[in-house]
């Protein structure tokens, strides 16, 4: 009998990871979750998965590691809040630092393939020079969460060039998608989408003109799946190159939704970045990846996904 492939998920039962998961799963490989369940949910997961419900922190991880010795990790568990990690930077450094530089040693020790780390475009570049703007451009993250997340795709080149395991760093800018949590400041088309299902208010922060780059989810998982090919290695952004405001969000949105209530305006967080899009221009030439899906499509299914569960549920 042939086995497949094991594969680890951490985060997998989260927004991100668990689309990943379904693909891999999908694709007939023997695919291993870890999660806390910390804002990921059991039923995001697909049937067919091993299931570990563990904080990456827990010595646990070593046992899973030399128990399942997966070719592949993709590492997506992680404290995601930008505003938390400015508010707690101890917790952000424990999860995303700590926590990612246990499983680094894991990979290295049990003969990982290649760690795919999801890293950030978004928080990663500060206020850019220019738009878009690609993996060249500085680095000055505007929080600990940014830094955080820099410090891993270091912590993954010096293990390359120390023990030679081999790691890809995405870059990705504002992730949506279905499956989305609209609790919590992160993903403004899912929180725009809860209220407008429910016909709700909507507040803005700031004039709504600041821009990021959209990129939708199943692009997203493509960029994993293209990043486990042999010979790609490094830090690659993955996004769309085209920055869309807040208030066109709000206004395709409303389309979908009929939704014909006017947005509520309150003053700009400080420490969000103005604008920003992502030029994905080393992907496309190295790892053949471009996004297929646009924003006008992208948004639609996503309104659809959440009209379908129009009280997104909460358990
Ligand atoms: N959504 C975006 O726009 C975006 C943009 C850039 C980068 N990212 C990165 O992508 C990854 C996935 O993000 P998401 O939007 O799917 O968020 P999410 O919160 O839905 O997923 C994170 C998952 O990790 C789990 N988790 C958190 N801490 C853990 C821990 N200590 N141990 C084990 N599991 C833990 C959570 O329960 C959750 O299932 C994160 O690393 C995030 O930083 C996301």
């Amino acid at each position: 009998m042939v086995t497949s492939k094991s594969v680890l998920v951490t985060g997998g039962a989260g927004f991100i990871g668990s689309h990943l998961v379904e693909k891999l799963v999908q694709l007939d490989y023997r695919v291993l979750v870890v999660d806390d369940l910390s804002t990921g949910k059991l039923r995001n997961l697909p049937r067919g998965v091993s299931f570990y419900h563990t904080d990456i922190n827990e010595s646990t991880i070593e046992e899973i590691f030399a128990r399942e010795k997966p070719s592949f990790v993709f590492h997506h568990a992680a404290q995601i809040s930008v505003s938390n990690s400015v508010r707690d930077p101890m917790k952000d450094c424990r999860i995303n630092i700590t926590g990612t530089i246990k499983l680094i040693e894991a990979a290295r020790r049990y003969g990982v393939d290649k760690l795919i780390f999801a890293s950030t475009g978004g928080a990663l570049y500060g206020d850019p020079n220019v738009t878009p703007c690609s993996e060249d451009h500085p680095v000055v993250p505007l929080s600990p969460y940014g830094l955080s997340k820099y410090a891993c795709e270091m912590y993954l080149d010096l293990y390359r060039r120390l023990y030679r395991l081999g790691f890809v760093a995405l870059r990705y800018g504002n992730v949506y998608g279905p499956r989305q949590d609209p609790r919590g400041e992160a993903g403004v088309v899912a929180i725009f989408s809860k209220a407008m299902a429910e016909g709700k208010p909507i507040q803005i922060f700031g004039d709504g003109r600041q821009q990021r780059d959209f990129v939708y989810v199943e692009d997203v998982v493509n960029a994993n799946l293209r990043a486990m090919k042999e010979g790609i290695v490094g830090s690659f952004n993955i996004g769309t190159s085209i920055g869309s405001s807040i208030n066109d969000i709000f206004r395709i949105l409303s389309k979908q939704f009929n939704y014909k209530r006017t947005p509520i305006y309150a003053p700009a967080r400080p420490g969000d970045v103005w604008k920003i899009s992502l030029d994905y221009s080393k992907a496309k030439k190295e790892m053949d990846w471009e996004p297929q899906v646009d924003l006008l499509r992208g948004l639609e299914l996503t309104a659809k996904s959440f009209m379908e569960s129009s009280t997104y549920p909460t358990g």
